[in-house]
């Protein structure tokens, strides 16, 4: 038994009683993913090989479907997903100055999460908002024409 399943032990039975529960239907794989996520809240490898061995699937069957829907996450992130925008029209407008200053008030760097997993940090591309840059959304939520001054209040929202 590998460390981060023995370490989650009582999460895992609650996932094999599901597993059995659901064992002969056609959709098990999906609904299988969906309750795992619920559980323990993302899908890390160990968890996506340890469907794959109970279900008797292929593991690769397991990972592409994974990867494929975006609802699954495979990595535990903060509360608050803070993303900055760095696509054409927001660099623009200087969003890296956005970024760098998320970055040295929370500690972090884009791909990671705070210890007190309140934080998770993230840059990308154009998120279709473009008139009013450079944009930051947090779960969701769009700020635009955001400056370094901003930020401070931003994350006073957090709470
Ligand atoms: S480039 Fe940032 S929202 Fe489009």
């Amino acid at each position: 038994m590998c460390d981060f399943v023995s370490r989650n032990k009582d999460l895992f039975n609650e996932l094999d009683k599901f597993i059995y529960s659901v064992k002969d239907n056609e959709n098990k794989l999906m609904t299988t993913l969906h309750y795992a996520q619920k559980l323990f809240g993302y899908l890390p490898k160990d968890i996506q090989v340890y469907i794959a061995k109970n279900l008797n699937l292929p593991f690769d069957q397991v990972k592409n479907t994974v990867n494929f829907y975006s609802y699954f996450v495979t990595e535990l992130k903060g509360k608050y997903k803070i993303k900055v925008c760095l696509g054409n029209a927001c660099s623009k407008d200087d969003s890296s100055s956005i970024l760098n200053e998320f970055e040295r008030l929370i500690g972090i760097k884009p791909g990671e999460t705070t210890k007190d997993m309140k934080f998770s940090l993230e840059s990308g591309g154009c998120v279709g908002v473009c008139r009013k840059t450079p944009i930051v959304t947090i779960n969701g939520r769009v700020y635009e024409s955001v400056t370094v001054e901003d930020i401070p209040s931003i994350l006073e929202t957090c709470i």
